[in-house]
Parts: structure tokens; sequence; C-alpha cells
């Protein structure tokens, strides 16, 4: 492919310049929800090739295209031929050659990035199982939306070193925040994260001072056989034990499913600190920002 396409598959890809841009629009957008006329994707399509579950990133990418005038198509393995073993970088050439966009989401990493280099479109990653940079912007949004910038602020993650955990680690260094991460030991020792962190073994360490704490499940989509996951995460419950260590007005996030009881209280979960649906809401209002800006590098 000669031209230099402008593709979204992890935050790296973007400048924090460009990153703070996009959530600034979003804002805007959030304001003007569903401005009559302005339709700046008509006749265009969305692709939306999915190979794992979704509520949010499938529901927001439809009804984002819904407002911008444009088309989605939604792709499982069952309605594609990739599902048949079809070779990804073949199913990359045909897909773009005929939609505008494409928001995959998947499992290894490797098969968006294959994806995106034989794609002739921008390609977007709704969800790999390293990284989930949609839902970043969802939640830096959300952040700046209640609290101002990010940038110098405190932020711990408790939980798995997964897709959510290794987007933190890319956001810290591209909004600017601090970032502790507390999980157990052998889990830090088995999944590598993708950079170095700060790492405390004790969440209440981790928790000190925080201006934003973080968790998700504790078995990701994909990740049901590692046995014995969810038990050595028992001490790594986001609960008022550990919260009380935060700032007084610290905030909770979670990207959602979330498995209440699990990584994280019922009270911490539903408490005034939580902006877990404005966080979810957020995800249509940050990807119509993220559309605009991909449509308009093209
Ligand atoms: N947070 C998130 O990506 O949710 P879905 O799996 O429902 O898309
Ligand atoms: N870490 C979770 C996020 C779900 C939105 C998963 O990959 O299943």
């Amino acid at each position: 492919m000669s031209k230099r396409i402008q593709h979204f598959l992890s935050l790296k890809d973007l400048s924090s310049d460009d990153l703070i841009k996009i959530i600034s629009r979003a804002i805007e957008l959030k304001k003007d929800k569903f401005k009559e006329g302005y339709e700046p994707l008509k006749n265009k399509t969305l692709a939306l090739v999915f190979d794992k579950s979704s509520t949010r990133t499938r529901v927001s990418f439809e009804v984002a295209m819904t407002h911008f005038g444009g088309n989605t198509l939604f792709l499982s393995p069952r309605d594609t031929q990739l599902g048949r073993g079809e070779p990804i970088e073949d199913t990359a050439k045909v897909i773009s050659s005929m939609v505008d966009l494409i928001v995959i989401r998947t499992h290894e990493h490797s098969e968006i990035e294959l994806f995106a280099k034989n794609s002739s479109v921008p390609v977007i990653n709704g969800l790999t199982e390293k990284f989930h940079p949609c839902q970043l912007l969802a939640d830096m949004m959300t952040y700046i939306e209640n609290k101002g910038s990010i940038s110098g602020k405190k932020v711990c993650w408790i939980g798995d070193i997964n897709n959510m955990c290794n987007s933190y680690i890319n956001a810290s260094k591209k909004f600017g925040f601090e970032l502790s991460v507390s999980c157990p030991k052998d889990i830090i020792e088995k999944k590598k994260p993708v950079d170095e962190i700060d790492y405390y073994e004790n969440p209440i360490d981790a928790a000190k001072k925080a201006d934003l704490i973080v968790t998700d499940v504790w078995t990701s989509m994909g990740d049901e056989n590692s046995s014995s996951h969810d038990k050595k995460f028992s001490n790594y419950q986001v609960n008022n034990s550990i919260t009380m260590h935060a700032n007084k007005d610290y905030v909770f996030m979670h990207c959602l499913p979330a498995h209440i009881g699990e990584e994280v209280s019922q009270e911490v979960f539903e408490s005034n600190h939580s902006v877990v649906w404005q966080e979810a809401e957020n995800r249509l209002h940050a990807q119509k920002a993220l559309i605009e800006f991909l449509m308009k590098k093209e």
C-alpha cells in the first residue's frame, strides 16, 4: 500500500496532542449529541469484524455511524469466510476494498496488526488480548469531565495484567499521569506488562493517595482456561478497605462488564465515587470523535 493509513491499534499510534484533541472534540460532540444535518459519514460504511462478544463497543460504534449518517456491517466469524479459515490478509484486502473504516475485536494482537497491514482503510482496535485503546479514550474523557486534566495525577490499577492494564500503561505516557499497579506476584511474572510499571504487591500501597482507581474482570475473554486464576486475586478486590487510602475525592472506573463481589465490592461500584455509567456512555462520544479524526486524515 503506498498511502500511509492512520490506524488506531493502540494509544501509541497517536500523539498526545491528537489524543487530547480527540477527547476535547468528544466532549463537544456530547453536548450536541445529534446535530441535524451534520452527516460527515454519509454513504460511508464501517465494518465491525468481531470474534468476541460485545455490548458497549458494538452498540457505540453502530450508533456513532447512525449519528454521522453512515452505515455499519456487523460480521461475526460465523458470517464470514474468516471463520472457515480464509487468510486474514485476503479478508483484509477484500473488506477494505468495499468499506471505509473497520473495527476489529479479536484474540491475538498480531492478528489485528496483520489485518491493518493489508487494509486500504483505517483499522480500529475494538479489543485484543493486549490492548483496548477505545476504552481508554472514554476513560480519559470521563476523568477530564469530572476532575479536569489527568496530567500529574495518580492512577491506581488493581487487577489482572490484561488489555486494560496495558492500555493504562500506554495512557500514563501519553497523558502524563503516575500509574501504580497491584496484582498477585505470580501474575506479574507470568503476564508481562507491555512496559515498565510501578508495581506493588500490596493493593493498599498502590492505592495510597490515588486520584483514580481502576479495575477489570479477573478473567478476560479468551483467558477462561487459566486454572485457579480467580482465587489468586481474592485479596485484590477494590473495596472500602482499599479505597480509604485513596484521595478523598478519588474516582472509580471499570470498563464493564463487572463481576460485583469479585474485582469490586457493591459498595464501591455503587458509591458516589463510581462513574462507570458515564464512562460507558462516553464510549459513544469518544469514538465519534475518533472516527471523525481518522476519516479526516483519509
Ligand atoms: N467495555 C467494553 O468494551 O465492553 P463490551 O465488551 O461490552 O464491548
Ligand atoms: N479485559 C476484559 C475487557 C472486556 C471489555 C476482556 O478482555 O474480557
